[in-house]
C-alpha cells in the first residue's frame, strides 16, 4: 500500500520529520516530484540532518529511497548530500534508486533559473534558484535530458548540443551573459556517470513489484500545495505537482495503489519567496514567530514570512489532496501568545467568498475575517498525550478540525522525531 505525505500550505509544514516518523512502518519512501528546492529537516538524537533530494525516511536503516520519474535530479546537488550526510554517518549503500525517466537539472538550469528570476525585476517570484522552473522547461519543451540520456555519453552530448543551442543564443544576445560550451558541461558531468549508473532503474517497475510483495510505500511530498502549479497562487508557484495527484504521475503507479493521504499544515502559516499570502502578520508578531519558530529557510537560508493559520486555504487543500489524516506541526511555537488568531472567512470586494480563489488577482485582495482563541503560556514541547496539553491548545486543535474538515490524528511539538502527540 502507498501512504503520501502532502504539504497543506506553502511548503516548510515539517514534511521531513512527520516522513522520518512515518518511515518506522514503511519499506520504501518515494520522493515524486520537485528537485533540490526542497529542504526537509529530521533531528534525530540532537542532530540535524537536511534532506534535498535524498528521501528524508532514510536514517531507518531498513528504509529504501526512490527518487520517481517526476523528480528533476540536480547531480551535483545529489552527490554533494550524499557526502554530506555520509559525514554524518548515514550509510545508503544498497538503499538509494533513481528512476531513468528522471530529467536531470543540469549547470544551465541553475544559471538561467536565477538570471531570468533577476530579469523579472520588483515582479520576481523569489525562487529557490536551484534551477527548478527551467528543468521542468526543458521536460515539456522536449528539450530535457533525462537520467538515461546521461548514461549514454554520445547521447549526452548531442542533447546537450540541441538543448543549448536556443540556450546559447539567449544567453548571449538577450542577458549578455557568457554561453556555455556542451562538450565542457560533458566532460564536467562525465565523473557523476559511474555513480548514477549504480542507482539507475524502472521505478515504476520496482515499486509495482514491491506493492505485490506487499511492501509498504511513502510518498513524500515536497513544496505544498499552493505551490502546485495547477492550483497554487499562480505564478507565484513551484514548477511541479506536490498535491497527491502527483504521486501517480510522478512515480509509475495505478491511482489504486494509494490507500491513504496525509496532509502536514504548520498550527500557524508561513512562506517563503514572493506571493500572495492573506493572513501573514503585518506587525512585530511576524518577526516573533519567525524567531521562536527558527522559520529560516532550509535550502536557502532565507527568513520566512509568517502569518495565521488560513482555515480557508487548508480546507481546501484537504479536498484537493483528498486527505484522510492531518498532522499538525509546530504546536509549540504559539506557546505564550495572549491570543490566536485563526483565519476564518474570506470577503472580496464586500461579499464573502465561499472558497480559495484560483484567480491570483482575487486571492491577493481577500480581506480576511478572524477568529480569535485564548492562548496559553505552558510550554508544550514535551507533552506525548492529548490528554497533557493545556485545555486551550486542545481547543485550538479541536476548532481547526472542525474549520478544516479533516481528523487531526497527530501533533507535532518539537523539531525531534519523540516530539510527537498521536491521537
Ligand atoms: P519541510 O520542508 O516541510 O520538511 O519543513 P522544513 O524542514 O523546511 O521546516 C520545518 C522546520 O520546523 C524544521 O526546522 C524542523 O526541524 C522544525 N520542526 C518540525 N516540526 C516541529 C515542531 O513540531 N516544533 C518545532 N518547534 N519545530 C518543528
Ligand atoms: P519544501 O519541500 C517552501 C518556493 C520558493 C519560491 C517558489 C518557486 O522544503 O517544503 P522554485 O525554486 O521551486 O522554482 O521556487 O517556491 N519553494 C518553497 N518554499 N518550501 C519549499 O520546499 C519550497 N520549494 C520551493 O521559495 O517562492
Ligand atoms: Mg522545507
Amino acid at each position: 500500500m502507498v501512504t503520501v505525505v502532502v504539504g497543506m500550505q506553502w511548503g516548510d509544514e515539517g514534511k521531513g520529520k512527520i516522513i522520518d516518523t512515518l518511515a518506522e512502518d514503511h519499506d520504501i519512501v518515494a520522493r515524486y516530484q520537485g528537485g533540490a528546492n526542497a529542504g526537509h529537516t529530521v533531528v534525530y538524537n540532537n542532530k540535524k540532518f537536511i534532506f534535498h533530494l535524498v528521501p528524508s525516511g532514510l536514517l531507518h536503516k531498513n528504509v529504501t529511497g526512490v527518487l520517481g520519474n517526476g523528480v528533476v535530479i540536480d547531480p551535483e546537488s545529489f552527490f554533494q548530500e550524499l557526502t554530506d550526510l555520509e559525514n554524518q554517518g548515514v550509510n545508503f549503500a544498497g538503499r538509494l534508486l533513481i528512476a531513468e525517466n528522471a530529467h536531470l537539472t543540469l549547470h544551465y538550469h541553475k544559471i538561467l533559473d536565477q538570471i531570468e528570476d533577476k530579469k523579472r525585476g520588483d515582479k520576481k517570484l523569489g525562487t529557490t534558484g536551484r534551477g527548478i522552473g527551467t528543468t521542468y522547461a526543458d521536460k515539456y519543451g522536449r528539450v530535457g535530458v533525462r537520467v538515461s540520456d546521461f548514461l549514454n555519453e554520445e547521447m549526452f552530448i548531442k542533447k546537450l548540443h540541441i538543448a543549448l543551442e536556443l540556450k546559447n543564443y539567449l544567453l548571449q544576445q538577450y542577458y549578455k551573459e557568457n554561453v556555455i560550451k556542451a562538450d565542457h558541461l560533458a566532460s564536467q558531468y562525465s565523473k557523476y556517470r559511474n555513480k548514477l549508473k549504480e542507482l539507475a532503474s524502472d521505478v515504476s517497475i520496482y515499486l509495482n513489484n514491491a506493492l505485490d510483495c506487499g511492501k509498504r510505500v511513502l510518498a513524500e511530498g515536497a513544496q505544498g500545495t499552493f505551490l502546485d502549479i495547477d492550483f497554487g497562487t499562480y505564478p507565484f508557484v513551484t514548477a511541479s505537482n506536490p498535491i497527491s495527484g502527483g504521486v501517480c504521475t510522478g512515480l509509475g503507479i495505478s491511482p489504486k495503489r494509494i490507500g491513504k493521504i496525509i496532509g502536514v499544515a504548520k498550527a500557524y502559516t508561513t512562506r517563503v519567496g514572493m506571493g500572495p499570502f492573506p493572513t501573514e502578520i503585518k506587525d512585530e508578531l511576524n518577526e516573533k514567530l519567525r524567531t521562536i519558530g527558527n522559520e529560516f529557510g532550509a535550502t536557502t537560508g532565507r527568513p520566512r514570512r509568517c502569518g495565521w493559520f488560513d482555515s480557508i486555504i487548508v480546507q481546501y487543500a484537504s479536498r484537493l489532496n483528498g486527505i484522510d489524516e492531518l498532522i499538525i506541526t509546530k504546536l509549540d511555537v504559539l506557546s505564550g501568545l495572549k491570543t490566536i488568531k485563526i483565519g476564518v472567512k474570506y470577503f472580496y470586494n464586500g461579499s464573502e467568498i465561499y472558497a480559495y480563489p484560483l484567480d491570483t488577482s482575487v486571492f491577493e485582495n481577500v480581506e480576511v475575517q478572524y477568529e480569535e482563541m485564548e492562548g496559553w503560556n505552558e510550554d508544550i514541547s514535551g507533552a506525548s498525550k492529548f490528554s497533557e496539553l493545556p485545555d486551550k491548545a486542545k481547543k485550538y486543535i479541536e476548532r481547526i478540525e472542525e474549520l478544516v474538515k479533516a481528523k487531526i490524528t497527530a501533533i507535532s511539538v518539537g523539531s525531534s522525531r519523540e516530539q510527537i502527540i498521536k491521537r
